[in-house]
């Protein structure tokens, strides 16, 4: 029992509240008790899925990673893209939300998904594998989010793009908690450190900016 409260409370002690570089403050974990809200009905308007999906071209075929997949708003709409030759893999930290995310792949008769549960340092996705890494509205959320991109950056193809959609910090007036919000330069000052590089943004959404990256080399 002590040893156990030890680990709890060490596990405790290493979780970041900052990021070291922006001393951008991390923002809570969405709990499941938000499930409802990645459903609501309003979303399809405020942040244009499939216009997102498509300015970010998912190849038929493809091996994509819907990381912090939540209940799967974007999992079946990755899934229908790629099509029954490709596959996605449906990360997320909480048992709970793949659990209603597997409910709503049956549902829907989907058979090219693969649920994963990861670890909060680690997606546990297969190295060298993945064409593309969909990050939506879940990086500002990432504890430990430098061993995270590291742990991305390995799952991914030499060739593969990681896409990070967040809504706007620079915009004070857009309706969000400002600790669920990231600017362009608190994306680009975490990201490209770990051995990205912005190859595309595009703000085309009402709310949120998508910003790809593709890998650099790593002196
Ligand atoms: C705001 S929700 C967004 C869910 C989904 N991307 C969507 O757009 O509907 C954030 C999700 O990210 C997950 N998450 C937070 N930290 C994570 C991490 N380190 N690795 C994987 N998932 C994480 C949470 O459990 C939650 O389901």
């Amino acid at each position: 029992m002590k040893l156990l409260l030890c680990c709890v409370l060490a596990t405790l002690a290493c979780a970041q509240d900052q990021h070291p570089i922006t001393k951008r403050q991390i923002a809570p974990v969405m709990g499941e008790g938000g499930a409802d809200w990645l459903t609501r009905p309003e979303r399809e308007a405020e942040e244009h899925p499939e216009a997102a999906l498509q300015e970010i071209g998912i190849p038929k075929g493809a091996t994509v990673a819907d990381i912090g997949a939540g209940v799967g708003f974007y999992t079946l709409r990755l899934a229908r893209r790629v099509g029954p030759t490709g596959t996605v893999y449906a990360n997320d930290i909480q048992p709970g939300m793949l659990d209603r995310l597997k409910e709503r792949v049956e549902a829907a008769g989907v058979k090219n998904v693969i649920p994963v549960l990861g670890t909060v340092s680690d997606p546990k996705l297969p190295a060298n594998a993945i064409d593309l890494e969909l990050l939506v509205d879940v990086y500002h959320e990432f504890s430990e989010p430098e061993k995270m991109v590291r742990k991305l950056r390995e799952a991914l193809k030499p060739d593969g793009r990681m896409v990070l959609l967040e809504f706007r910090g620079e915009d004070k007036d857009l309706p969000i908690q400002p600790l669920h919000k990231m600017t362009v330069a608190q994306v680009r000052g975490e990201i490209e450190p770990e051995g990205f590089r912005l190859a595309k943004r595009s703000e085309i959404l009402p709310r949120q900016h998508i910003l790809i990256f593709t890998k650099k080399a790593m002196p």
